[in-house]
C-alpha cells in the first residue's frame, strides 16, 4: 500500500480503548473547551491531584511579551514527595515503581516498590546532603539507564538541588561545558555504562571532563566493576559514602517557581543552552499528561525506551510515571542486542502493557523483518506511542499491524525539551488515529500556524507552529540567559512561542509536524545544530570551512551531511573523511557522527559572504531540480561543481 493511501486513512480506535478509558470523544471535547475557556479553574482543579503544601494563589500567571511565565504562583510543594512519598503514605508502599531490564538479557532483574524507592532516594539526598549539596545547588548527573539514575534526580528534587543531566554518551567537551555553564559544583556519575555490551568508560569521561572544569566533590555509584582512578578528596564510592547516613530526610517545601532541573537541547545557533523547568507546572504537566495520553490503569506495566538523559526520559521514566503512581521499567540495553527481537523479548518478559519509543527504533526494527515480533507473545500491550521525530506511515503501519496486532491505539505525541511534556497528540479511546499526524492539541494547547510575515493562518493550511497561550509545563528561561530564552522562542513572532517546526493542519483539526524549520537537525531523535558540528569540524587543522546540513536518512530519519573545504594544500580522500568521522565524534559524542563528508572546493556564498544554505540542503536531498534563484551567488559556478560532486558519491 502506498504512504499516502495509509496517511489518509482515518483508524478508528479498536473497541477495548473505547470501552476502557479517562477520556472518550465527547470528554476531551468538553475538558479542552473548558482549559481553553476556563484555564484557571481548569488547571487548579488538575492541580488538586498533587498534594501541596500550601495550595497556590494564582493559576496561570505569564506573559509572552515581555516573557516572564509562572504558573501556580503562591503555593508550595515537593515534586519527590508527590512522585514517591504520598503513595507510601496512602498504602501504595508495595507497590512496583521500577523495573529494571539489565543490558545482559541473563542479568538480574531489579525490582523496586515505592517503600523501596522512598529508602534509596532518602539514602542518595542524605549523601548528597554530607557531601555539602544544599537546596538550589545545580548537580550534574551522567549516569547509564540504571535505577540510580533515578535515585539521584529525584534526591535533588527531594532536597532542593536542581539537576542537570548529561546524556551518557556525551564526550568529555561536552560534560565539561555543561558543568561550566550551570556552575554544578557536584557530578554524580557511575564507574561505566555498557549498551549492547559495550563498555563507556563514564567515569574515566568525567575524570577528563574535570581537567578543563573544577567540581567540589564526584560521588561515583559502582555497577560495570571496571577500573577507574578516584581522586582523594573529590571522588567519593556512593556504597561507602552512603554508609551510616540517616534514615530519614524531609522533603524540603518548594515554591511553584523554584527550579526543578536544566536540560541542556541544541539550538540553531550557538553552544548548547540550559533549558529550565520550575516545579509546580511542570509537575502538574507531566502528572495530568502521563494520566490522559497513555490512560494509566493500577497494575500495568509502562515501558518508555527513552534514555534517561534526553526530556521523554525525564518527564515520561521518573515524574510522569511516577507521579501516577504507575510500574515503570527501566531498560539499560538497545534494542538491536544481543538480537533485533530484544525490545519485543522484553515486552513478552514482563507482560508490558505501554510501550513507547521512537520512530528511529521502530524503522531500525522494521527492516530487521516480522519473524523478530511474531515470535514473542506480545499479547498484554494495550497502548504504543511514538516520539522524538516524524513517524512515516510506512512505519506507523508496520507498527500497527505487526506489533500492536491492528488492535491498539498508538499515540504519536509532539512535544519539545522546552514545552515540558505532550502537547499535541490523540487519546486513545477518544480519537480516531492517522499514520503519520500527531493529532490534537492537549488540553491548554493553543497551537496556531503562522506564515514567514506573522500572519496567522486558519483552517487546513501549512505554516509556522506557534504556541499562543502558556501551558503548565513550559520551560521559564534559558539557564543564566533570559535574554537568550526571549530572543530564541518569543523573536521570531513577537508574542507566541514559536517551536522551530514547520507544520500542516487538516481540514480535521489534526495537525501534521512536517520537520525542523531552522539550522537544528533531528538525528534518530535527537537534536543536533548544524553549528555545534561546524564548530567541531573546523577545530581539525585541515579543515578551512564547513556547512552542515540534514539529508533524509532511512533509519535515522535525518542524517548529517557535512560539506568540507579544506586548508590549501590539503588532499581530500576517504582516509580524511573517516578522520573527520571520528574527530567530530571525539569531540560532541557518537550521536553527532556525520554521516556524509562532502569535501568540496568551496560553498555557495552570496556577495556579502553568506553561505545559501537552502542550497546545501536541496543538494543533500538530491533535489537538483528546485534550486531557485542561484544567480545572486558570489560565484555560481560552485553549484555544478557541488551538484557532481552529490552525483558520484
Ligand atoms: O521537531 C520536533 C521533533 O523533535 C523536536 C524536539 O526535540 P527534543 O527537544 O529533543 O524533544 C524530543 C522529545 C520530546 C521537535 O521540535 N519531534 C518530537 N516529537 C515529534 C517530533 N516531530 C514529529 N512528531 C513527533 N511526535
Amino acid at each position: 500500500m502506498a504512504d499516502a493511501t495509509i496517511a489518509e486513512r482515518w483508524i478508528e480506535p479498536p473497541l477495548q480503548a473505547r470501552e476502557h478509558t479517562l477520556c472518550d470523544a465527547d470528554t476531551y471535547e468538553a475538558m479542552y473547551r473548558r482549559s481553553i475557556e476556563e484555564p484557571d479553574a481548569f488547571w487548579d482543579e488538575q492541580a488538586a491531584r498533587l498534594e501541596w503544601i500550601t495550595p497556590p494563589e494564582t493559576i496561570a500567571d505569564w506573559s509572552f511579551d515581555p516573557v516572564a511565565i509562572r504558573w501556580f504562583t503562591g503555593g508550595t510543594l515537593n515534586l519527590c514527595h508527590n512522585a514517591v512519598d504520598r503513595h507510601v503514605a496512602a498504602g501504595r508502599g508495595e507497590t512496583i515503581a521500577l523495573i529494571f531490564e539489565p543490558d545482559d538479557p541473563a542479568g538480574e532483574v531489579r525490582r523496586i516498590t515505592y517503600a523501596g524507592l522512598q529508602r534509596e532516594v532518602i539514602r542518595m539526598a542524605n549523601t548528597l546532603k554530607q557531601l555539602g549539596v544544599a537546596r538550589g545547588d545545580r548537580v550534574t548527573i551522567t549516569m547509564p539507564m540504571i535505577p540510580e539514575a533515578a535515585f539521584a534526580m529525584l534526591a535533588c528534587a527531594r532536597i532542593g538541588a536542581v539537576h542537570s543531566v548529561v546524556f551518557g554518551g556525551f564526550s568529555p567537551d561536552a560534560i565539561a561545558g555543561r558543568v561550566e555553564d550551570c556552575a554544578s559544583d557536584w557530578i554524580i556519575c557511575a564507574d561505566g555504562a555498557v549498551r549492547g555490551a559495550k563498555p563507556v568508560p563514564l567515569k574515566a569521561h568525567v575524570d577528563a571532563a574535570l581537567q578543563k572544569v573544577a567540581a567540589k566533590a564526584v560521588l561515583v555509584v559502582r555497577h560495570t566493576g571496571v577500573d577507574v582512578t578516584m581522586v582523594a578528596g573529590r571522588d567519593h564510592w556512593y556504597h561507602e559514602a552512603s554508609q551510616g547516613v540517616a534514615e530519614d530526610c524531609p522533603c524540603e517545601p518548594m515554591a511553584a517557581d523554584d527550579p526543578l532541573f536544566i536540560l541542556y537541547t541544541s539550538g540553531s545557533t550557538g553552544k548548547p543552552k540550559g533549558v529550565l523547568h520550575t516545579t509546580g507546572g511542570y509537575a502538574v504537566w507531566t502528572e495530568t499528561t502521563f494520566r490522559y495520553v497513555f490512560d494509566y490503569r493500577p497494575g500495568e506495566i509502562y515501558w518508555c525506551t527513552a534514555d534517561i538523559g534526553w526530556v521523554t526520559g525525564h518527564s515520561y521514566i521518573v515524574y510522569g510515571p511516577l507521579q501516577n503512581g504507575a510500574t515503570a521499567l527501566m531498560f539499560e540495553g538497545v534494542p538491536n542486542h544481543p538480537d533485533h527481537d530484544r525490545f519485543w523479548q522484553v515486552v513478552a518478559k514482563h507482560k508490558v502493557n505501554i510501550f513507547y519509543s521512537a520512530p528511529t527504533a521502530i524503522r531500525s526494527l522494521m527492516r530487521e523483518g516480522d519473524g523478530h515480533v511474531t515470535k514473542h507473545d506480545l499479547s498484554s500491550l494495550r497502548l504504543l506511542g511514538s516520539v522524538g521525530e516524524p513517524i512515516n506511515p510506512e512505519a506507523w503501519r508496520w507498527y500497527h499491524q505487526v506489533v500492536g496486532k491492528g488492535a491498539v491505539p498508538i499515540v504519536d505525541t509532539w512535544w519539545q525539551t522546552e514545552t515540558g511534556g505532550i502537547m499535541i497528540t490523540t487519546l486513545p479511546g477518544a480519537h480516531p488515529m492517522k499514520p503519520g499526524s500527531a493529532g490534537r492539541p492537549f488540553f491548554g494547547v493553543c497551537p496556531q500556524l503562522v506564515d514567514g510575515d506573522g500572519q496567522v493562518l486558519d483552517g487546513a493550511t501549512e505554516g509556522n507552529l506557534c504556541i499562543s497561550r502558556s501551558w503548565p509545563g513550559q520551560a521559564t528561561t534559558i539557564y543564566g540567559d533570559h535574554e537568550r530564552f526571549v530572543q530564541t522562542y518569543f523573536s521570531t513572532y513577537p508574542g507566541k512561542y514559536f517551536t522551530g517546526d514547520g507544520c500542516r493542519r487538516d481540514e480535521d483539526g489534526y495537525y501534521w509536524i512536517t520537520g525542523r524549520v531552522d539550522d537544528v537537525i533531528n538525528v534518530s531523535g535527537h537534536r543536533l545544530g548544524t553549528a555545534e558540528v561546524e564548530s567541531a569540524l573546523v577545530l581539525h587543522p585541515r579543515v578551512a570551512e564547513a556547512a552542515v546540513v540534514g539529508a533524509p536518512h532511512d533509519i535515522k530519519g535525518q542524517g548529517i551531511y557535512c560539506y568540507v573545504t579544506l586548508n590549501v594544500g590539503e588532499e581530500p580522500g576517504e582516509g580524511l573523511a573517516a578522520e573527520l568521522r571520528a574527530h567530530v565524534r571525539q569531540e560532541i559524542g557518537p550521536i553527532a557522527t556525520p554521516d556524509f563528508v562532502h569535501f568540496t572546493p568551496g560553498l555557495p556564498k552570496t556577495r556579502s559572504g553568506k553561505i545559501m544554505r537552502r542550497i546545501l540542503r536541496k543538494i543533500a536531498e538530491n533535489d537538483f531540480g528546485s534550486l531557485g534563484d542561484t544567480s545572486t551567488l558570489a560565484d555560481p559556478s560552485i553549484v555544478e561543481t557541488l551538484i557532481d560532486g552529490r552525483q558520484n558519491r
